[in-house]
C-alpha cells in the first residue's frame, strides 16, 4: 500500500490542480480527488517528476483513506452549493481532530455557517482565501486564512511553504476566526475590481478620448510600471495592450467583446461595506461598470439616441493621469482597509490589518509597490483611521487631488464615463472638508420625521424652528 498522504485536495479544476502540484513540489505527498475521477488521474499523470508524490483516488472514501491522521482535506470547488455538498459528503468520513479547508472564493457568511454546522464534531474548519490565479496557485499564492487557530498552526508549515514570499516573508497568515480569511479575500477582490476599473478608465480616456493606439497606451503603462504605480495589474495591462490578434493583426483588445464578467466577490464587498456603514464607493463603481458593460444592446441604442456631438478630446497629459491614478488607488485601498477594520470590529475577529497588507505584497493580483507603504502605515497607525492621511501618502494626495479633479472634469466635458475616478474624487473631497452639507440633511430629517439634531453650541437633542 502507498504511504499515507499528508494532505488531500478535492476539486482538480484550474486552481486545485495547480495548488496540488505546488504542495507536491515542497516534498509533501498529496492525495487527489475529483468529482469526475478521471481528472484526478490526468493531473497526476501529467505531473512529470512530481507524479510520485501525487496519489489520485477514484472515490471520496478512497481519498480519505489515503490520508495520514489527523486528516487534512482541502476543497477547491466552486463556492456555495458545491462546497456545501462536498462538506456533507466528507463529514461522515472524517473524525474529531481532522481539518477541513475551503480554499475557494466563499462568501464569508457561508464559511461562518460551515463552522457552526461542524460545532461539536471536533472537525476543524479553515476558510482559506487564495489569490494569484492559476500561476499563483502553482508557484506561490497569497494565502488568507480564517477559522480554527489551532488547526491553522497544524497546517501552517505546508501553506507557508507553498506561499509567495516578499523579501523572505511568506505571504500566508491566519487573520481571525470563522470567516475572517474569506472576508479578507473578498475585500482583496473588491480592491482588485476597483483598481482594474481605474486602469480601464485611464485607457478609455487615452483611447476613446484622445484616439491613441492600444500599443502606445501599453507603452505608457509599461513606463508607469517602473515608478510608484508599479503593480501586477499595471504590468498585465501594459502587456495585453501591446498584444496583437494573430488571426487579424488587429490590437488584441479590439477583438474582445466589451462585456465584463463577475463571480460575486466585488458585489459582496460593496454589499458588506454598506452593511457596515463603511461605503466602498470605488468598488461599487467598478461592480456597476461591469454590470452596465453587459447591457450591450441597450448601450448601442443609447449611442444612436444620444450621440456625443462636438465633444473635445480630454486635455490630459500622461503625468496628470498617473498622479490621478495613484491618488484614486490610495482612496480605493483606504476604503478596503476601512471595510476590513469595520468587519473585524463587528465580528470580533481581531484581524491584524498590517499583516493583511504584508501578505498582499507578493503572490496576489493586487500586489503593488503601494502595499509596502500601506503595510508600514498600518503598523504605525493611521491618523483618524484614514489611509490617505498617513504621512507616506501626503505628497501623492497633495499632487493627486488636483489631478483627480482635472481627470473627472475633462472626462465629463469629453462625454466619457469615469465612475471609479468620480467616486474616488467624491471621497477625497468629502474627507478634506471640516464641514459638510449634512447639517441640511439633519434639518430635513427633523422637519419631516422629528428626528432631532445636535447643535454646534449646546449639548442635547434639539428641534428646528419649523412647523413640520
Ligand atoms: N480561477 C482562478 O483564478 C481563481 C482564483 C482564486 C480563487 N478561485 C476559486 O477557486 C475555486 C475553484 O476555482 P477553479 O477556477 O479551479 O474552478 P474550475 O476550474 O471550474 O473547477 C471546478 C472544480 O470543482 C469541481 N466541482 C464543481 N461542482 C462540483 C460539485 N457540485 N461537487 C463537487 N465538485 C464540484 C469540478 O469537478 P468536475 O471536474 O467533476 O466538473 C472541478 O474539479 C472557486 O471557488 C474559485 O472562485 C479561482
Amino acid at each position: 500500500m502507498a504511504r499515507p498522504a499528508r494532505i488531500g485536495v478535492t476539486g482538480m479544476g484550474t486552481m486545485g490542480a495547480a495548488l496540488s502540484l505546488n504542495i507536491a513540489e515542497t516534498g509533501v505527498d498529496v492525495a487527489l480527488h475529483n468529482r469526475t475521477a478521471t481528472r484526478a488521474h490526468e493531473v497526476a499523470s501529467g505531473a512529470g517528476a512530481l507524479a510520485a508524490r501525487l496519489h489520485p483516488t477514484d472515490t471520496l472514501e478512497a481519498f480519505v483513506a489515503a490520508l495520514d491522521t489527523p486528516r487534512v482535506v482541502v476543497m477547491m470547488v466552486p463556492a456555495g452549493a458545491a462546497v456545501r455538498a462536498t462538506v456533507a459528503a466528507l463529514r461522515p468520513l472524517l473524525a474529531a481532530g481532522d481539518i477541513l479547508v475551503d480554499a475557494g472564493n466563499a462568501d464569508f457568511r457561508d464559511t461562518q455557517a460551515a463552522v457552526a454546522s461542524l460545532e461539536g464534531s471536533g472537525i476543524a474548519y479553515l476558510g482559506l482565501g487564495v489569490s494569484g490565479g492559476e500561476e499563483g496557485a502553482r508557484h506561490g499564492p497569497s494565502l488568507m486564512a480564517g477559522g480554527d487557530r489551532a488547526a491553522w498552526e497544524q497546517v501552517r508549515d505546508v501553506f507557508e511553504a507553498i506561499a509567495a514570499r516578499h523579501r523572505g516573508d511568506p505571504c500566508a497568515a491566519w487573520l481571525g476566526p470563522d470567516g475572517a480569511g474569506h472576508f479578507v479575500k473578498t475585500v482583496h477582490n473588491g480592491i482588485e475590481y476597483a483598481d482594474m476599473e481605474l486602469i480601464a478608465e485611464v485607457y478609455g480616456l487615452m483611447r476613446h478620448g484622445q484616439g491613441r493606439a492600444p500599443a502606445e497606451i501599453g507603452g505608457v503603462f509599461a513606463r508607469w510600471n517602473g515608478g510608484p504605480l508599479q503593480s501586477y495589474l499595471v504590468e498585465v495591462t501594459a502587456e495585453v495592450l501591446r498584444a496583437t490578434d494573430p488571426a487579424t493583426g488587429a490590437p488584441a483588445v479590439d477583438m474582445i467583446v466589451d462585456s465584463a464578467g463577475q463571480k460575486g466577490t466585488g458585489r459582496w464587498t460593496a454589499i458588506e461595506a454598506l452593511r457596515l456603514g463603511r461605503p466602498a464607493s470605488t468598488v461599487e463603481a467598478a461592480v456597476g461598470a461591469r454590470a452596465w458593460s453587459s447591457l450591450r444592446s441597450a448601450r448601442a441604442a443609447g449611442a444612436a439616441a444620444l450621440p456625443a456631438a462636438d465633444v473635445p478630446a480630454p486635455a490630459l497629459d500622461d503625468a496628470t493621469l498617473a498622479e490621478a491614478l495613484l491618488a484614486a488607488r490610495i482612496v480605493a485601498y483606504g476604503q478596503g482597509v476601512s471595510i476590513l477594520e469595520g468587519a473585524s470590529a463587528e465580528h470580533g475577529w481581531g484581524t491584524d490589518l498590517a499583516r493583511v497588507a504584508e501578505i498582499w505584497r507578493a503572490g496576489c493580483i493586487i500586489r503593488s509597490a503601494l502595499l509596502d507603504d500601506i503595510a508600514r502605515a498600518l503598523r504605525e497607525g493611521l491618523p483618524e483611521g484614514q489611509l490617505h492621511l498617513a504621512p507616506a501618502f501626503a505628497e501623492a494626495m497633495a499632487r493627486g487631488l488636483p489631478a483627480l479633479r482635472r481627470v473627472v472634469a475633462e472626462a465629463a466635458l469629453a462625454g466619457l464615463p469615469v465612475p471609479g475616478f468620480s467616486a474616488a474624487l467624491a471621497v477625497a473631497e468629502t474627507m478634506r472638508r471640516a464641514r459638510t452639507t449634512a447639517d441640511l440633511i439633519q434639518a430635513q430629517r427633523d422637519y419631516f420625521g422629528r428626528h432631532g439634531f445636535e447643535r454646534v453650541d449646546a449639548d442635547g437633542r434639539h428641534h428646528g424652528p419649523w412647523a413640520g
